[in-house]
């Protein structure tokens, strides 16, 4: 069988890719159904864009090389086709897009829109063979057990990343880049919960407080909740991007607020509030109960001198943490690096020395923030890569 285009993963981005693709396509997943990231994304809402979208959200070796593509189709380009669809959506914060029912809306459209426009998807499939030929490429595939022999004149790449394993990530867009002998970026888990095996958090599990996350160079003003294992919450899922292991986090918990001129004014007002009580006004209480030994936290706020309560916000402001660890693949949103982009065309998705394969959304080396980039990227590689096939 002979097909213009053989789109490997049923993706966002394949599904996107699909669905503005010419000739006659085939989209092969070893998956039971397609999307299935889509399916769980934003607590099963998927935030599938964001309002904000722009180059700057995103991480990889080469900054400028998401440019192009997500400025030939933007946030406002997929707002429209969710709206042509009768998505109903809703921003949640931050510039967050997300559908006011159900994921499933997102995967229902993408299969839609590729059905019309002729593309075929095979899913249960896998890859067994893969060589390139004179005019493309040539596929052995194993669809429950049958074998079929296909060529292509143009392979996409878009099988995604390694995060959670579970739901059926490989690294095989990997592993063909380097067959074609394509560069890779280093890989690690991102937007992922942090560990600390001394298990320090465990009675603050559940407390969730407004922080200022710091660490390699990026700060994020989000939410940070404690959890049995360690920190999770947007703050810290944003900062494990920046973040190396054995670096410090820096979180402020006053989160710029000018929290010595209100402790100032509280101790003539109300001088004798506990300052632990003062405290809790500003910070959840149960942190507050956790931080007092190390803060020595004692007395009323008529005990506390000037310098005591400035030491006290510098502290509150500065507090540095060294995660053990994070909690890897399994439950990171995520792979940060991938398929090194200096062999692409940031136009076309093509590989430069290997006409006809391009790589798309995950695989590649481009990582968005949390908070419907990472969808937004999918959408964006997955189109400029259509207009090329
Ligand atoms: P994607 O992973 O979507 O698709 C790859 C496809 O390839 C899959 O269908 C897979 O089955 C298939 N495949 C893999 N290996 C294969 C093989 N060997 N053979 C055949 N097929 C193979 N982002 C965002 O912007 N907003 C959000 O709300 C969320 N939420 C979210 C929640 C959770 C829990 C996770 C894990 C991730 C998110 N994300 C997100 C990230 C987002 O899901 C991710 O960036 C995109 O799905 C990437 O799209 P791709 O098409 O590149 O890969």
């Amino acid at each position: 069988m002979e097909f213009d285009t053989i789109i490997l993963g049923a993706g966002a981005a394949g599904m996107m890719c699909a669905a503005h693709a010419r000739g006659r396509v085939l989209v092969i997943d070893h998956a039971r159904a397609p999307g299935e990231k889509i399916r769980i994304s934003g607590g099963g809402r998927c935030n599938f864009t964001n309002l904000h979208a722009a180059p700057e959200n995103f991480l990889s070796n080469n900054p400028h090389f998401c440019k192009s593509a997500l400025a030939r189709y933007t946030q406002w380009d997929f707002i429209d086709l969710v709206s042509r669809h009768g998505i109903a959506w809703h921003e949640k914060a931050l510039g967050q897009l997300f559908c006011d029912d159900s994921a499933k809306q997102i995967i229902a459209m993408l299969v839609e829109e590729m059905t019309r426009a002729g593309a075929e998807l095979w899913l249960r499939t896998e890859l067994r063979e893969l060589q390139k030929t004179e005019s493309g490429f040539a596929l052995s595939l194993d669809q429950e057990g049958n074998r079929h022999n296909l060529t292509c004149r143009n392979l996409v790449l878009a099988t995604g990343g390694k995060s959670i394993p579970k739901m059926g990530a490989t690294g095989l867009a990997y592993d063909i880049a380097e067959q074609f002998g394509l560069a890779m970026t280093e890989t690690r888990p991102a937007l992922v919960p942090f560990t600390f095996t001394d298990g320090r958090f465990k009675p603050l599990a559940g407390v969730s407080v407004g922080v200022r996350a710091t660490a390699g160079g990026a700060s994020f003003d989000e939410a940070m909740l404690f959890t049995h294992r360690g920190l999770s919450g947007p703050a810290m899922l944003q900062i494990s991007s920046y973040w190396r292991e054995g670096e410090p986090i820096s979180i402020d918990l006053t989160h710029g607020a000018a929290l010595f001129d209100t402790l100032r004014a509280q101790r003539q007002a109300a001088g004798r509030r506990a300052v632990t009580t003062e405290l809790a006004r500003h910070l959840p209480a149960r942190l507050v109960d956790a931080l007092a030994p190390d803060l020595r936290l004692s007395g009323n706020l008529a005990d506390q001198s000037d310098a005591h309560l400035k030491a006290l916000c510098q502290q509150l402001s500065q507090w540095r943490l060294t995660p053990s660890g994070t909690e890897g693949y399994r439950t990171a949103e995520v792979t940060l690096g991938g398929i090194d982009t200096d062999a692409f065309s940031s136009r076309t998705m093509e590989a430069k020395s290997v006409p006809g394969l391009f790589a798309i959304g995950e695989a590649v080396d481009v990582t968005g923030w949390l908070g419907g980039y990472n969808f937004q990227w999918a959408w964006s590689s997955g189109h400029a890569a259509a207009q090329a096939l």
